[in-house]
Formats: structure tokens, C-alpha cells, sequence
């Protein structure tokens, strides 16, 4: 079983990125991955272009109502299963509180579904009940660690972070430390792959993920990489990242839930969805003007 928690409490470091091409290359594998976007700010869901009608429809449901995942599951056209977010997850802190039957929530949600299954799950940045969730339902975290300012401080954080935690899990959190980002050009990419392969030896992975623009523009048109530009840099880098990973055993897939092959939706179906994208997120944009020309107008 494989249930892996991609987490940095710093923002903007390659979460989603990486879990977004993990999960990409484990459906191609056809390991039939489940994704779990866990940031309220849902920019995989908005990725996999899902506009969630209603809150109770996201991972909000499970905290909300005890919904099962299987519930909230929807496909996605770039071939795995999504749990998506919602805004409204950024809630769950205060409505539901941080004690221990919140904070293994997810965990016990992941016991009900099949365990053949591998879990990615995409944490927030904020530290709170949705991204200690997230370790509390890992086998292993991976840290991804952009190669800019305050890198260091981030994974010093992350350690301090999950040393907490394991008081209370009593176990030590399997995790892999990957740099994103890289630049063999620029100087602080290459003092800070040097301070972490001091500082975290075996637990950094030997894959390196460069600064590479399809990784960051394959996004905007709700893709992987491997689908944007299977050629480019960044589609070899997370390919050798989940070698790697299978490699050292760090993600264990179960022979029974891989299937020989993956279906993709066919590309007229991807135009449609991404078609649907649009006029939700230009009626989002509508509705958002409206309230705030409302507010002026009666400020
Ligand atoms: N290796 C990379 N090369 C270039 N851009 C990247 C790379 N990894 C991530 N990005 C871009 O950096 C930004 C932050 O990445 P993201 O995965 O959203 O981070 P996080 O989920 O940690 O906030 C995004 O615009 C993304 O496209
Ligand atoms: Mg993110």
C-alpha cells in the first residue's frame, strides 16, 4: 500500500506540481491512483477541471457529514480519481476543532477504501487540522523544497513539524526530501541541494526536479506534463522521481490493483470539460464583481 502526503508548510515549492505528475504517472501505470486535494484553495481541482456545485460534494463532506470518499470521488479526465476541495475546507480548524477524532478523520476514511489503492494527497501550506490529516493518513510525506530564499528555513520547519507530530503518532514519519525548482546555473540552487544533502543525507531524493516551463505551464491547459510536452525535462525528472521512489521501496505498489492498461477520455471529452471550466470560472468572475460593485455601491 502506498499512501503518500506531498507537504511543505511553505507555499509555492511544487505540491501540486508533484503530486499532480506523480498521480499522472502512477494512472498511466495503471495503478489506478485516488488524489486528495487537502488546500482550500483547490488548484489541483481546478487543475482537473472540477467546479465542486456545492461544498458538501468536496472533502468538506467527510469533516461536515462523515461522507465516505468513495461519495466524494470524481473521475478526471487525466485518468485517476479525484476528492476535490473546496473553499470552504479552510473552515474545518474552526468548525470542527483540532483533536485527535478530527485529526484521524482522513485516516479512517482511507482504511474503508480499498487498500490496493494509492492515495496521493496534495496538504495545504497552513498548518492545521487538513495538512496534519495528511501525515496522519501517510505511510510517507515527500517534501518538496524549492531551491530559492528561505528554503532551508522551510525544511527546518517541516522537521520540527514532524518531529511534533510523531510524539503523538509514536512512529517515525517515512519521508523524502525533493528539490524543485533547480538551476544548476543559479548558485543558490546548488548551496542548497549541498545543506540538505548534509543535513538529511538518504532521506533527500537523488532526483532533482529542474526549473523547467513545461512543469509550470501545462496547468493552464488542465494537463500533466506528460500529456503537455512528454519530451521536455520536467517529464524525465518525474519520471526518474517515481523510479526512484519504487526503487528504494518508498511507494509499494500492490501487483493486484495494477491494471495492464488506462483508459484516457477521448480529447473531445477533455474539450468539453474544459469548456465547462471556462463558463463556470467566467460566471465565478461575474458573480465576484457583482458582490464587490454591490459593496461599493452600498459602502
Ligand atoms: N519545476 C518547476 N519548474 C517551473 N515551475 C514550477 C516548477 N514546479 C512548480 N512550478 C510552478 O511554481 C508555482 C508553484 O508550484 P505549486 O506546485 O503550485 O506549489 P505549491 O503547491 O507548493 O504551492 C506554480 O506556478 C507552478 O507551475
Ligand atoms: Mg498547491
Amino acid at each position: 500500500m502506498a499512501r503518500i502526503a506531498v507537504f511543505n508548510q511553505k507555499g509555492g515549492v511544487g505540491k501540486t506540481t508533484t503530486t499532480l505528475n506523480l498521480a499522472g504517472l502512477l494512472a498511466r501505470r495503471g495503478a489506478n491512483p485516488l488524489v486528495i486535494d487537502l488546500d482550500p484553495q483547490a488548484h489541483l481541482t481546478g487543475v482537473c477541471g472540477i467546479a465542486v456545485p456545492r461544498p458538501d460534494a468536496s472533502l468538506y463532506g467527510l469533516y461536515a457529514h462523515g461522507t465516505p470518499l468513495a461519495s466524494l470521488t470524481f473521475g478526471t479526465h487525466n485518468g485517476w480519481k479525484l476528492v476535490p476541495s473546496h473553499i470552504e475546507l479552510s473552515k474545518v480548524d474552526t468548525q470542527f476543532g483540532r483533536g485527535p477524532a478530527v485529526l484521524s478523520r482522513l485516516a479512517t476514511a482511507l482504511d474503508r477504501e480499498p487498500q490496493e489503492r494509492p492515495v496521493l494527497m496534495d496538504a495545504c501550506p497552513m498548518l492545521g487540522v487538513l495538512s496534519l490529516s495528511s501525515v496522519f493518513a501517510a505511510d510517507g510525506v515527500i517534501i518538496p523544497i524549492s531551491t530559492d530564499y528561505l528554503a532551508m528555513k522551510g525544511a527546518v520547519q517541516m522537521e520540527r513539524t514532524l518531529k511534533a507530530l510523531e510524539h503523538v503518532l509514536k512512529r517515525r514519519v517515512p519521508r523524502r526530501y525533493l528539490i524543485t525548482r533547480y538551476d544548476a546555473r543559479r548558485r543558490m540552487s546548488v548551496d542548497i541541494e549541498r545543506d540538505l544533502r548534509e543535513r538529511y543525507g538518504d532521506e533527500v531524493c537523488a532526483t532533482r526536479i529542474a526549473e523547467n516551463v513545461s512543469l509550470a505551464e501545462s496547468p493552464a491547459s488542465n494537463q500533466d506534463v506528460f500529456e503537455h510536452a512528454p519530451d521536455s525535462r520536467g517529464a524525465r525528472n518525474y519520471t526518474e522521481l517515481l523510479q526512484e521512489l519504487l526503487a528504494t521501496d518508498f511507494i509499494r505498489l500492490s501487483e493486484t490493483g495494477v491494471q495492464p492498461s488506462v483508459r484516457m477520455p477521448p480529447p473531445a471529452a477533455r474539450t468539453a470539460l474544459i469548456r465547462q471550466r471556462d463558463a463556470d470560472s467566467q460566471r465565478n468572475v461575474a458573480a465576484g464583481l457583482r458582490l464587490i460593485q454591490g459593496r461599493r455601491t452600498t459602502g
